[in-house]
């Protein structure tokens, strides 16, 4: 098998909280492989530690603990310079169409910007290899003489897409991109991600809270939940028989519940916010929303299993068939109802 694109290995990230006396625990173990040109999808609930690891991915976070191994090389055992050299392979793109964009640049500065700061090309070859970008998305040479608020948000989200195409990147990360733009261009967006890929041979970590959105694209998904996952699979195993109770939520969520197993006259609606990663709970830390828990669950870490092949959770009560029958299972006060839809 080829190296991976990139390897998280028991990555921990804590920050201070906002008024210094405590500590965030964003990111708390967690490791996986991103292989070349696939797309590994992560999804939980906000503040579920997404974009953390996003940020570590691409090198804008530093891990607290674990480290991050990509063409064979630990990160930790490079110089910083070597490290900054390396970066350039791993992108990102953000929710916010205007973030990487500056309001008083023409779209075709923006576009020469990383290059201009990679260095190695005439300015005329910038130019070129810019405007070549711009067509690759899908706009038109002339966009290149505009401002940004002359854009939609679409075509913003298009602009971003190709300033990172010149530094001819290996993974690029994308942030909730299409969160932010209307439902009918989100489908484009997603599109020209996946024409990039399979000309390109992009990797993606394709971040979102939207799990129908993640499913579109992904090969492989992730479930997160304070800072850990609880889940992860190919995407059509982890829809279609869904381990995790977490993932079940999540599933059940959707308006139009995409698993044809949940297609159920029930829906599992989590009661209460996801807790605080100052303290996170003991044990599962999701058993205070769990409707499956039981005394074992708020006492004893569940171990990362692959209870089929590829397919890995992080549940006391999981099986190879799935969950047991809710009802059941849970010994404690229900923290989850489940409401008749139909
Ligand atoms: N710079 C920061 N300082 C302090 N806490 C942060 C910082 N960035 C993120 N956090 C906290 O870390 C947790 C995970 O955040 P984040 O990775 O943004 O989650 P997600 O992208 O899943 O919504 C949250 O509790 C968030 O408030
Ligand atoms: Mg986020």
């Amino acid at each position: 098998m080829s190296d991976p694109v990139i390897e998280v290995r028991d990555l921990k990230l804590r920050f201070p909280s906002l008024d210094g006396t405590e500590v965030v625990h964003a990111v708390d173990g967690v490791s996986f492989r991103i292989e070349a040109g696939e797309t590994f999808g992560i999804i939980g609930e906000s503040g579920s530690g997404k974009s953390t690891i996003g940020r570590v991915l691409v090198g804008l976070l530093n891990p607290s603990d674990g480290d991050i191994v990509f063409a064979g090389r630990s990160r930790s055992s490079i110089s910083g310079r070597e490290w900054r050299k390396a970066r350039r392979g791993f992108q990102m793109i953000f929710q916010d169409s205007n973030a990487a964009l500056n309001p008083r640049m023409t779209i075709l500065d923006s576009l020469i910007e990383p290059m201009r700061i990679a260095g190695g090309r005439s300015r005329e070859e910038m130019r070129e290899t810019a405007l070549a970008a711009l067509v690759r998305v899908g706009l038109r040479p002339d966009m290149a003489q505009r401002y940004p608020h002359e854009l939609s948000g679409g075509q913003k989200q298009r602009v971003n897409i190709a300033r990172i195409l010149p530094l001819e990147p290996r993974l690029v990360v994308c942030d909730e991109v299409v969160a932010a733009l209307d439902v009918s261009i989100r489908g484009e967006i997603l599109n020209l991600f996946r024409d990039l890929q399979r000309d390109l041979g992009l990797a993606y970590a394709f971040i979102a809270h939207d799990i129908s959105v993640v499913a579109q694209i992904s090969d492989r998904v992730a479930v997160t939940y304070l800072g850990r996952f609880v889940e992860l699979g190919a995407t059509g195993d982890v829809i279609e028989r869904a381990l995790h109770p977490y993932t079940v939520a999540l599933l059940s969520a959707e308006p139009q519940p995409l698993p044809r197993a949940l297609r159920d006259d029930r829906r599992l609606v989590l009661q209460g916010d996801i807790p605080s990663p100052v303290n996170p709970p003991s044990g599962c830390r999701f058993h205070t929303r769990c409707p499956w828990a039981t005394e074992i669950c708020g006492r004893v870490d569940p171990e990362w299993r692959e209870l089929r092949s590829g397919h890995r959770v992080a549940c006391h009560h999981a099986t190879p068939e799935g969950l047991p029958s809710p009802g059941r299972a849970g010994t404690r006060e229900m923290t989850a109802t489940w409401e008749e839809t139909s």
